[in-house]
């Protein structure tokens, strides 16, 4: 479905009803990385997963835009789409933006699913790798990207069908609507210290294998929720939605069954 925010074509899936569940991907990827998700929750809930800003079918900004503008026009999807409460779940750069959607509206997320993510901002090495792949992807497109992202996405590596599957959908993304992402990322806020402010029941979910949010990283995060559960994915690194669907699907249907019951 397409709708317009702020003037720009902006694509979201919508399948389902029942209570609603907001669903944002990762990084340099769209709504598709949750296909298996939204497969299984469809039958009971009303599963909504927007291409943020720039990503996917949704056109990227002529400027630059931060995480918060990302949450900003969520915040208006959900008004358009007339949901008042949903629960958020969030995938790595998600989690980011899920991170700034608490912030703006705490009270719209009855609950919060964060999988594989981390709350702190990027140190100066990290600042300065981002720079390095913003350059990269002008230089030479999303292929910058899906080269140095996807043998840290899966733990099969490159030549498995998944692999080249998330490969296209990477190298058909808009390189303008990547680089802005890649800086938005760069400089946005710490969100460590509000995560003992959050209110929500909490599901946190991370990938045994994961080198860039790492299980120590995910557990100390749930450690400081209030009230939060942390489910680890077996041998599964970075993409846990698509490695292991089941195990994940699981953990989810698992906790929103436990939170609408
Ligand atoms: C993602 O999967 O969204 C990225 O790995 C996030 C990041 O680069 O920090």
């Amino acid at each position: 479905m397409f709708t317009t925010i702020h003037g720009l074509k902006t694509f979201y899936e919508e399948r389902g009803s029942g209570p609603a569940v907001l669903l944002l991907h990762g990084f340099p990827l769209d709504h598709r990385m949750w296909q298996e998700q939204i497969s299984a929750l469809e039958s009971n809930y009303r599963v909504i997963a927007p291409d943020l800003r720039g990503f996917g079918q949704s056109e990227p900004h002529k400027d630059l835009i931060t995480l918060e503008h990302m949450a900003d026009e969520l915040l208006l999807l959900l008004d358009q789409l007339q949901v008042e409460k949903a629960v958020l779940a969030g995938f790595s750069m998600g989690g980011y933006v899920a991170f700034s959607l608490l912030r703006k509206a705490p009270n719209r997320f009855n609950g919060l699913i964060l999988a594989n993510t981390r709350p702190d901002a990027d140190p100066l090495e990290g600042q300065i790798n981002r720079m390095k792949m913003a350059a990269s992807l002008l230089e030479q497109g999303p292929q910058a990207a899906s080269k140095a992202m996807i043998p840290k996405l899966l733990s099969e590596g490159e030549g498995s069908g998944l692999a080249s599957e998330i490969q296209d959908q990477i190298n058909g993304m808009s390189p303008l609507g990547l680089v802005h992402a890649s800086l938005a990322m760069a400089f946005r806020k710490d969100s460590t210290e509000p995560l003992s402010t959050i209110q929500a029941p909490t599901l946190v979910i991370g990938g045994e294998k994961d080198s860039i949010t790492p299980p120590s990283i995910m557990k100390k995060m749930a450690d400081s929720i209030p009230n939060a559960t942390y489910s680890e994915i077996k041998d599964s690194a970075h993409l846990t939605v698509r490695e292991h669907p089941d195990q994940v699907n699981k953990a989810i249907t698992d906790f929103l069954s436990h939170l609408h019951s």
